[in-house]
């Protein structure tokens, strides 16, 4: 998660990086300063953003301010969107898009399929896939190592998808051209293959603030939500799970730094007009402060209400845990907010209530399994609502 929790030591930096804000820009100033080694940096929503340095931008993480790195996605607001954001501007909730094609979801109604699944969840093989993603010295967007932990879950993804020669998913990378990690693709077809999107995600990529080249195990941030994914898949491809739409799963290079790999293909989506029917995403699902009630908790804000609520029926139906409406995570915390931006519905079950009770060690070397409140049986609740949304919703 693009949340850091350290106390506000360079707020001011923040604020004053803010308060000079550009005017619209062209797309060749934009291609000119990127060709600089500056990024284009929106701290908040119909705000024109801001010019920064690499280092500039991690002083924004560890002052604890989220944003969207919009470099690449960038579009010169028109005077329609202009109308548009105005418009927006007096919601209650202003990061709740619309949702695209919805009418709304069915209760979670297919438990005598489902549940045999969720029975072949193995706590072991989550287990094996967290120490291997955790191995590498870090899995940072732009580094070595992080595109040789992406190339690892690629080729573990595609061990388990020809294991099955039953199952006609497929793997592949989608990769990014202003850094090298890739994100990855996993894509369960539907027998309806024009039918709207189920998405899954998480971001595989992890980061040290203190030096980006330094160790960055990220266990929790976000090892724990890319094994539930891995999970889920494992066993719905081995079972021989065909849903009636297509469902994908999908890991995200470069949240860390300004949710990159997820807007561009939330906006690759957009712009092809692929229809998507829901997005869940998974980002820090294994932690509970000791001496708390343990809980999932659903982000409220730059979410659809109406798939909060549908997994939190999920929740009701396939996890041993009760749900509750998180406090608001803000601008930018995580890769739904790339999906809701484009107008996608999403929605995020978290691990604890924000920001309380979540993993405080994030961002930092001390990001593993063994400090005091990592809990397998916690995340291991996460994989079930995974693989219960993909299948209730690819059933559909
Ligand atoms: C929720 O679903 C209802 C119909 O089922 C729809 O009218 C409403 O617009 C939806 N709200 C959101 C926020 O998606
Ligand atoms: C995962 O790590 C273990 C221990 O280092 C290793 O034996 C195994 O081959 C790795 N698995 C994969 C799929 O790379
Ligand atoms: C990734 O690293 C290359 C140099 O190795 C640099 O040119 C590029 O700007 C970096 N990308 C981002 C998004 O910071
Ligand atoms: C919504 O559905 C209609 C009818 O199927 C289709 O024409 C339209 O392109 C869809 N819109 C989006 C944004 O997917």
């Amino acid at each position: 998660m693009a949340l850091s929790f350290r106390k506000l030591l360079l707020g001011f930096i923040a604020t004053a990086l803010v308060a000079c804000r550009a005017a619209p820009l062209t797309q060749t100033e934009v291609v000119d300063k990127a060709a600089q080694g500056l990024r284009l940096i929106e701290t908040e929503p119909g705000v024109e953003p801001v010019w920064m340095t690499h280092a500039q931008k991690i002083d924004l993480l560890k002052a604890n301010k989220n944003f969207f790195d919009v470099t690449e996605t960038y579009e010169p607001p028109s005077a329609d969107s202009t109308a548009k954001l105005s418009l927006a501007r007096p919601r209650p909730n202003p990061g709740q898009a619309a949702p695209v094609n919805v009418t709304g979801y069915a209760a979670p109604s297919r438990q005598a399929a489902v549940n045999p699944l969720i029975s072949k969840i193995s706590l072991d093989s989550m287990q094996s896939f967290l120490t291997n993603l955790t191995s590498f010295h870090n899995r940072y967007f732009n580094s070595t190592t992080g595109v040789d932990a992406s190339l690892w879950i690629k080729d573990t993804l595609t061990q388990i998808t020809k294991a099955n020669p039953q199952s006609s998913a497929s793997v592949s990378l989608f990769p990014h051209a202003a850094f090298r990690q890739p994100s990855i693709i996993a894509k369960i077809p539907g027998r309806n293959p024009g039918g709207p999107l189920t998405i899954l995600g998480a971001h595989m990529d992890s980061i040290n603030l203190d030096d980006v080249e330094g160790r960055a195990p990220g266990a929790d941030d976000d090892g724990s939500g890319s094994v539930n994914l891995m999970e889920a898949y494992r066993v719905l491809v081995s079972s021989g799970f065909q849903p009636e739409t297509p469902v994908e799963f999908q890991w995200y290079a470069g949240e860390e730094e300004g949710l990159l790999g997820s807007q561009d293909i939330a906006k690759a989506y957009a712009k092809r007009g692929e229809k998507v029917k829901a997005m869940l995403m998974m980002d820090m699902t294994a932690f509970v402060k000791p001496g708390t009630k343990e809980v999932i908790s659903l982000m409220p804000d730059f979410t659809n209400e109406n798939l909060t609520t549908f997994v939190a029926q999920l929740i009701d139906t396939y996890s041993l845990l009760d749900s509750e409406i998180n406090n608001p995570c803000g601008y930018a915390c995580s890769d739904h907010a790339s999906w809701d931006k484009y107008g996608f519905p999403t929605a995020l079950p978290f691990e604890a209530t924000y920001p309380d009770n979540a993993n405080e060690i994030v961002h930092t070397d001390g990001d593993t399994v063994d400090i005091e409140g990592f809990s397998w049986t916690h995340t291991l609740e996460y994989t079930k609502i995974a693989l219960a949304f993909a299948f209730e919703l690819g059933s559909a």
